[in-house]
C-alpha cells in the first residue's frame, strides 16, 4: 500500500482497516518522519514509527530493513502506545535497519539553515542525513548495538567528523558516551525484538501469509521519480517495499494505491494545483490539514490527476483507495485537474522538476454533491456526483477505485 500524492493521503487509516485482515504489516521505508493517523476504537493515534498494523493482536508487525530508527524515539511510541491499552508484543525491529542518531537531527536541522530560501522543508527528524551515512557507508545498523565495544567506538569514529562539522557550524559537540549509552539503553528495552526479520517474513511467504507493506509518504517525494530535490531520501515506490522488506519482488500481487481526495502537501517544491487565501483556508480547516509529525498547515489544492497517474505508471496499482471524499461536501462544482499546461502545450505526463515548475493546472469543473455523505455505509447509495467524481478518478489516473474514505473511523470505508 502505498501514497500516490506528495504524503498524507490517509495511508493510516487504510492500513488499519487492512490490516485487521493482515497476519504481517511491514513498513518498508522512511522513519519518524511518518505521521499516520489512526482512528479506532481505541482512540486517535499518532504514529510515527510503529506500522499502523499495531492494531491487531494477530498480527505481526516489522520496522523493516528499508527504515531508519531512532531507537530512545521508538521505545517512546511503543510505550505510548502500551500505556493506552495497545500491546506491542508483537512489535520487530529488523536488525539491519539504520540507526538515526543525534548527529543527523542536528545535521537535517543544520542543513535546512544552510539551504536558506532554498530549504526542502524537511520534517527535521534526521531522516536525510541518515539516509545519506548510510549511502556513504557510514551508517550504524542497529545490529551493531549487540557488540557494546565495538558500538561505541563505532559512534565516537563517527563523531569525530560530525563533531567537527557541528562546531563549525557554531554547535556544541556531541559526547559519544552519552550518544551510545541513550541508544543502548533503548536496546536493551527492546531486547529480542530486534532481530534477523528475514526468517519471519521467509516464514509468512511460505505460509501463504496476508502480508502487507505500509509505504509513507508519495510518489511524489520519491526519491528516484518525486520533485526531487524536494523529496525525501528513500522510495516509498511499490518497488521499494521488495528492497525494504526482503520480499522478492515477483511475489508482491496486490498494490494499493492510496490518494487523497484533493491535494496536499508539507514541506516546499511545486504543486500545481495549489490553492492560497479563503480557499486554500477552508479547505485546511475542514479537512483538518496539519502536519501529523510536525503541526505545520498543510498546503492544500484540487485534485491533481497528474500525480497518481504518473505514480500509476511507476506502480502498476491493482486498486486506488481515495480518502476524505466527505471532505467535498460542499462545494457545487469542484475543479478537477486533469493535465498541466507547459509552454501552451497540454500533458498528462509527470516532467522533472525544473518544468513542472511552470507546469499550470487545466482544470473540468465537476458537480459536485453539496450534502454530507460521512453517514453513508453502501457505496450504492453515493450521490450520483460522487460517483461520478470517483469514475473521473478512475478514468483520470488509470487504475479502478476499490476503497472510499468517507470519515476518519475504521467504519467509515466503503468497498
Ligand atoms: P524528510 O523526509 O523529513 O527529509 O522531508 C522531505 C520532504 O518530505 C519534505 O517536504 C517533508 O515535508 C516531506 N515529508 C516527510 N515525511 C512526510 C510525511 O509523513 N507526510 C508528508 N510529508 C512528509
Amino acid at each position: 500500500m502505498v501514497g500516490a500524492q506528495w504524503g498524507d493521503e490517509g495511508k493510516g487509516k487504510i492500513t488499519d482497516y487492512l490490516a485487521q485482515q493482515a497476519d504481517v504489516v511491514i513498513r518498508f521505508q522512511g522513519g519518524s518522519n511518518a505521521g499516520h493517523t489512526v482512528v479506532n476504537d481505541k482512540g486517535t493515534f499518532k504514529l510515527h514509527l510503529v506500522p499502523s498494523g499495531v492494531f491487531n493482536p494477530d498480527a505481526l508487525c516489522i520496522l523493516g530493513t528499508g527504515m531508519v530508527i531512532e531507537l530512545p524515539f521508538l521505545v517512546e511510541e511503543l510505550e505510548m502506545l502500551e500505556s493506552r491499552g495497545v500491546s506491542t508484543a508483537n512489535v520487530r525491529v529488523s536488525d539491519r535497519a539504520h540507526l538515526t542518531l543525534p548527529w543527523h537531527i542536528a545535521l537535517d536541522r543544520l542543513d535546512e539553515r544552510e539551504r536558506g530560501r532554498q530549504k526542502l522543508g524537511t520534517t527535521g527528524r534526521g531522516v536525510g542525513p541518515t539516509y545519506s551515512d548510510k549511502v556513504a557507508r557510514h551508517g550504524i545498523q542497529i545490529s551493531d548495538v549487540r557488540d557494546e565495544k565495538r558500538f561505541r567506538e563505532r559512534v565516537a569514529h563517527e563523531l569525530i567528523t560530525k563533531n567537527t562539522i557541528l562546531e563549525k557550524l557554531g554547535e556544541e559537540p556531541l559526547d559519544a558516551r552519552v550518544v551510545a549509552d541513550s541508544v543502548l539503553a533503548a536496546a536493551s528495552k527492546l531486547g529480542d525484538r530486534i532481530t534477523d526479520t528475514l526468517p519471519l517474513v521467509e516464514r509468512a511467504v511460505a505460509k501463504d501469509a496476508r502480508i502487507l507493506l505500509e509505504g509513507q509518504l508519495g510518489a511524489m517525494r520519491d526519491l528516484d521519480w518525486g520533485i526531487y530535490p524536494y523529496v525525501t531520501s528513500s522510495n516509498p515506490l511499490a518497488g521499494g517495499a521488495a528492497v525494504g522488506t526482503g520480499i522478492p519482488p515477483r511475489l508482491i500481487t496486490r498494490v494499493i494505491g492510496v490518494v487523497k481526495a484533493y491535494s496536499t502537501a508539507v514541506g516546499e517544491g511545486p504543486f500545481p494545483t495549489e490553492l492560497h487565501g479563503k480557499e486554500a483556508e477552508d479547505l485546511r480547516e475542514r479537512g483538518q490539514e496539519y502536519g501529523a509529525t510536525t503541526g505545520r498547515p498543510r498546503r492544500v489544492g484540487w485534485f491533481d490527476a497528474v500525480a497518481p497517474r504518473h505514480a500509476h505508471r511507476l506502480n502498476a496499482f491493482t486498486e486506488i483507495a481515495v480518502t476524505k471524499l466527505d471532505m467535498l461536501g460542499r462545494y457545487e462544482r469542484i475543479p478537477f485537474c486533469t493535465a498541466y499546461e507547459i509552454d501552451g502545450k497540454l500533458t498528462t505526463d509527470m516532467p522533472p522538476t525544473a518544468i513542472v515548475e511552470r507546469a499550470k493546472p487545466h482544470y473540468e469543473q465537476l458537480p459536485g454533491w453539496s450534502r454530507d455523505i460521512s453517514g453513508i455505509t453502501d457505496r450504492a447509495l453515493l450521490p450520483n456526483e460522487a460517483k461520478g467524481y470517483l469514475r473521473r478518478i478512475e478514468e483520470t489516473v488509470g487504475a479502478p477505485v476499490g476503497m472510499v474514505g468517507v470519515g476518519p473511523e475504521r467504519t467509515a470505508t466503503l468497498l
